[in-house]
């Protein structure tokens, strides 16, 4: 639990920065790759702490992963060739790797035991025990909370057709994992679309999806049960969520001009996109591409004055991760900024609607905490504070684009969490700082 890091004020930000990998593409590259026959080079792998966890459950079930230099080589097994883990398989702090590998196992001949952090184990599991029962997994919470740790009986899976209650891309991926062991196809639909790296890196690998809005004009994806995955070559982009930092301290901090060079700009995750630019930014999208069937662009970003937006409905799902920062941003901004629709910032990596206010209150901002969001009212001066991460980095992050511009000092009662999605953040920061 590192705490000697201290964010002072700073004249101005400048450079170019190639932020580290996409965490939801590179876990779905490690288990599409795992579930593949042959070898799958994978590029631009995020080696962080969470998407090494996935890499440990896959080893644990006899997949061989080996790293060269900044190449990952997964050794795939095929849909049918995973082992059964001599051990409880440890999933760290991250729910993407607990939720969708629930998926996978559920569909496997033998039984397993999964559990994380102490912060794993509070995340709700119901939303996808329930679906998975549906489908007939046997998958119990061993302490009866709906709650890690999950142990799960080898059973036969049939493809149903779920109805997500929430807008959320770890039930949905779960969900059609467990489809591809299923004895039909599996439909699952949501409130609104949240990202679709699974719909587009599993039909990359050669499964059938099919995807669209149903009757109730509700997004959904179908998988058909039993391809033949073959492996392949994947290039993961630079994270969005992890730009997302730079591409507020840019903006909020005079004098400044940031390059973020291979930027993932899925629509399902670039809403902070929009929201910034509808807030006044100056930010441009250079050469737009596709790579490994994701939208990529360079994004160059500028000192702005920005102003007070609302933010609610569709678009919570496409920045859900960015919130925090967002809200940051708002601090700095002229007028009221309101965050509706949102409640699923309680079962982040943190409470984030708490998190998020109380850091923002102890620096000095007019911050409102509701229900379902925030109320954020931009234009007071704010002075540094000691951040209480929670031990969520995006909490730690966002904190620490706020003490680039805050007066004084700002310090954190832990760095080290930083490490699950962006191990050299605060060593980038100090790269570009002026
Ligand atoms: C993720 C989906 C989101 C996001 C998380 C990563 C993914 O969670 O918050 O950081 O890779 O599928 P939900 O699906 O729970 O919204």
């Amino acid at each position: 639990m590192k705490k000697d890091i201290t964010i002072t004020p700073v004249s101005g930000l400048r450079g170019t920065l190639t932020v580290p990998g996409d965490k939801s593409i590179s876990h779905r590259a490690v288990m599409l790759a795992s579930l593949s026959e042959g070898v799958t080079e994978i590029e631009g792998f995020l080696d962080g702490a969470d998407c090494r966890s996935t890499i440990d459950c896959f080893a644990k079930m006899g997949v061989v992963v080996e790293k060269d230099g900044d190449i990952l080589r997964v050794h795939g097994k095929g849909l049918y060739g995973l082992t059964k883990p001599s051990d409880t398989l440890y999933t760290g702090n991250s729910g993407t790797t607990t939720r969708i590998i629930s998926g996978i196992l559920a569909g496997q001949n033998f039984s397993s035991r999964l559990t994380g952090d102490a912060s794993i184990e509070k995340r709700p599991m119901k939303r996808i025990i329930e679906p998975l029962r549906m489908m007939g997994a046997d998958i119990i919470s061993e302490r009866g909370n709906d709650c890690a740790p999950l142990v799960l009986q080898k059973s036969a899976l049939k493809g149903i057709s779920y109805r997500s209650p929430v807008s959320s891309a770890q039930v949905k991926s779960c969900i059609m994992f467990a489809g591809l062991y299923a004895d039909s196809m599996t439909t699952v639909t949501e409130p609104a679309l949240s990202r679709d790296h699974t719909e587009r890196m599993m039909r990359a690998f050669g499964a059938k999806i099919v995807t669209g809005i149903d009757a109730e004009k509700r997004p959904c994806a179908s998988v058909e049960p039993a391809p033949r995955f073959s492996g392949g070559h994947v290039i993961v982009p630079s994270d969005i969520s992890s730009a997302a930092y730079f591409i507020v301290a840019g903006l909020i901090v005079p004098h400044s001009e940031i390059m973020l060079k291979n930027v993932n700009t899925n629509p399902t995750r670039a809403g902070i996109i929009e929201v910034l630019k509808r807030m006044g930014a100056d930010l441009r999208l250079e050469n737009e591409r596709v790579v490994s069937g994701e939208p990529v662009a360079d994004i160059v970003v500028r000192s702005s004055e920005l102003n007070a937006t609302e933010i609610d409905g569709n678009e919570i799902p496409t920045l859900i991760d960015e919130l925090p920062v967002i809200a940051v941003a708002a601090a700095f901004a002229n007028g009221r900024t309101v965050i509706r629709d949102a409640a699923e910032l309680k079962v982040k990596e943190s409470n984030r609607i708490e998190s998020v206010s109380k850091n923002l209150s102890a620096m000095g901002a007019d911050v409102t905490p509701t229900d379902d969001g925030l109320i954020i009212q931009g234009g007071s001066l704010l002075h540094g504070a000691e951040i209480a991460t929670y031990h969520d980095h995006r909490i730690a992050m966002s904190f620490a684009v706020a003490g680039l511009l805050a007066s004084g000092d700002t310090t954190f009662d832990d760095t080290d969490c930083v490490a699950v999605s962006y191990p050299s953040f605060f060593d980038d920061i100090a790269s570009i700082s002026i």
